[in-house]
């Protein structure tokens, strides 16, 4: 536990034993550091319930808390704020101990939950872009985070692999080479094992078809039959369509490898065609959802929703299953098959009323039972314009041009900086990649999950300033420090003095519980992201106010690097959760 955490629980009681809600005792980082390590302002709250003066509650909560423990400086301020610092003694017990913690404080919860992660959602036959890159990214790190907080935590990519635009792409290769077999209905033999066309194709293809149907109503319908008969198992159209998955997957699975995004479920929309026809009929048939116009639709308002919140539907007028009842239908399978607690998914902002519709639908058809979903929505990248990301042409930035960019940016500024310049060649560029990995991650990641933000290559590359290259720098400076110690045979031992430096730093490893608890909170890996950007900085005034090796007294010295040694794992840490490795050197 953190030390904010020690005390929300002692004040808590506190305020409990006056007759007060336990929850105004709850501690928060002070806001005057320069005056206190944590302030609780519970008292204020408090009195307005029970007509009383802040200031005299405030007071007999202090002298309760002075009565209890002597490890902590307790004083009064304002109206009634209570400030509270810790006596450098506790400091020492808790920071010595911290270095012993394989968990770093933090304390798994008693429940283990099983939670499924619905993240990545490429749809096949087009190459990866920059929009993908968020949900990836994000969804990886809240599984890392979850992980690491000791749930059962399962990825699904849950891949775009079906509905119109495979339909699409069916009839603009019919048109173009009408003699393949898949098209001759006639056809009994083995269909090609390998795709007659690229994922390249696919490229070309696919713009071209889904703006011609826009125009052309003939040509739509026509993909809409395709698509429809494709979902009644047409075996030609079923083999090609295998290949497009067969092809996409392959790539996307490059990307993803370069990326360190894995999944443990490679699902998709698909799967869910059978199963969604047999809930479908299940709802029908229990008046849940009904037919509305000729299509199946089940009602999703409330009462006292403050925009109107539309029908679900279910199956159009035509039959065709929709992105809707399949998503349905896999709530069910997590549920009941995997047995998921908890399903997250990680999907843009655009999509929110559709989620908001469909976790109602499965509130309502009884297949939520005790688990719970929740939509974790993101903005979109947008280039320095402001407007969505683009190539210097004009097109949808593909993942793999922008991680050659972020690769070559990252080359260009180890030799400005005089990185890792004189190591082999290999080595140099293993860590091109990795500083163009933290500066695509991170900067992702630093920004507020659900806000839009705008990729700068020249500001996420820099290796100052709140950025991944900045990090993997301070770690690997740690890790250089931490061998010349090592090369001089100089061990850590326990911190048995504070000055001024050590002393907030300690106070900053002893908040990553806090750091994790507030990512988890609210789904952020932007806490993180600066929990680790200030535990840099404070180890960086650390380092320049206390001279680790040229530190004579062996037992300050030790000291020093106890806590240099803890720096190094917290920050390791944090930086692994955000999907960010370091490398040995620079
Ligand atoms: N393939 C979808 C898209 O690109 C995202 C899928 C998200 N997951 C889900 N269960 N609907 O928009």
């Amino acid at each position: 536990m953190s030390p904010r955490q020690k005390l929300t629980l002692l004040f808590n009681e506190l305020f409990k034993s006056v007759g007060s809600a336990p929850s105004f005792g709850d501690v928060k980082l002070s806001d005057r550091p320069d005056l206190a390590d944590f302030q609780c302002n519970g008292a204020m709250q408090a009195s307005k319930a029970q007509k009383q003066n802040p200031r005299i509650l405030a007071e007999s909560i202090k002298e309760l808390a002075e009565k209890t423990t002597q490890d902590y400086d307790f004083s009064l301020a304002g109206p009634g704020f209570i400030n509270i610092s810790l006596k450098d003694a506790l400091i020492l017990k808790y920071v010595n101990a911290l270095s012993q913690d394989p968990q770093l404080g933090f304390e798994k919860p008693l429940k283990s939950e099983k939670i499924i992660i619905d993240y990545g959602g490429q749809n096949i036959a087009k190459p990866m872009h920059v929009g993908h890159l968020r949900s990836s990214v994000i969804g990886q790190s809240l599984k890392y985070l979850l992980r690491f907080m000791g749930h059962d935590v399962l990825g699904d990519i849950h891949m775009g692999d079906w509905g119109t635009q495979m339909g699409m792409l069916i009839i603009a290769i019919a048109e173009k080479w009408p003699d393949l077999p898949y098209f001759d209905s006639n056809f009994q033999g083995d269909y090609p094992k390998t795709s007659p066309v690229t994922l390249q194709d696919l490229d070309v293809i696919y713009p071209d078809i889904s703006g011609r149907c826009k125009e052309d109503k003939n040509l739509a319908e026509k993909a809409r039959l395709a698509t429809f008969e494709l979902q009644s198992n047409r075996r030609g159209y079923k083999a090609l369509w295998q290949h497009f998955v067969d092809i996409s997957v392959a790539d996307i699975k490059v990307d993803l490898d370069i990326l360190g995004v894995n999944f443990e479920q490679w699902f998709g929309e698909s799967r869910y065609q059978q199963m969604a026809e047999a809930l479908i009929q299940d709802l029908e048939s229990n008046k849940i959802a009904y037919i509305s116009d000729g299509a199946l639709i089940i009602d999703v308002a409330k009462e006292n929703d403050k925009t109107e919140i539309p029908p679900l539907l279910l199956r159009k007028k035509d039959g065709g299953l929709i992105y809707a009842s399949t998503d349905l239908a896999c709530i069910q399978e997590r549920i009941d098959v995997f047995k998921a607690d908890r399903i997250l998914y990680v999907v843009d902002q655009r999509q929110a009323l559709h989620f908001e519709q469909v976790f109602r639908a499965a509130n309502s058809s009884g297949l939520l039972k005790e688990s719970s979903c929740k939509h974790l929505g993101f903005g979109t990248v947008n280039g320095p314009d402001g407007k969505p990301f683009k190539t210097r042409v004009g097109g949808a930035m593909k993942l793999k041009d922008l991680i050659q960019t972020l690769i070559q940016e990252a080359k260009n500024r180890l030799h400005e900086e005089g990185i890792a310049e004189n190591l082999p060649e290999d080595e140099f560029n293993d860590i091109a990649q990795k500083v163009a990995m933290a500066t695509l991650k991170f900067g992702d990641l630093q920004h507020d999950r659900v806000h839009d933000y705008i990729f700068d290559v020249a500001k996420f590359s820099r290796f100052e300033g709140k950025t991944g290259p900045y990090l993997l720098y301070a770690a690997v400076r740690i890790k250089s420090l931490l061998k010349q110690a090592e090369s001089k045979d100089f061990v850590s031992s326990p911190l048995k003095d504070i000055n001024p430096s050590t002393r907030a730093l300690s106070l900053l490893l002893l908040q990553f519980p806090d750091s994790i608890e507030h990512a988890a909170d609210r789904y952020l890996p932007s806490v993180l992201c600066e929990y680790a950007y200030q535990l840099a900085k404070e180890f960086s005034r650390f380092y320049t106010n206390c001279h680790i090796l040229s530190e004579e007294n062996s037992d300050i010295r030790g000291g020093y690097l106890m806590l240099t040694h803890l720096t190094l794992k917290v920050l390791e840490t944090t930086l692994s959760i955000l999907g960010i490795e370091a490398p040995e050197r620079m």
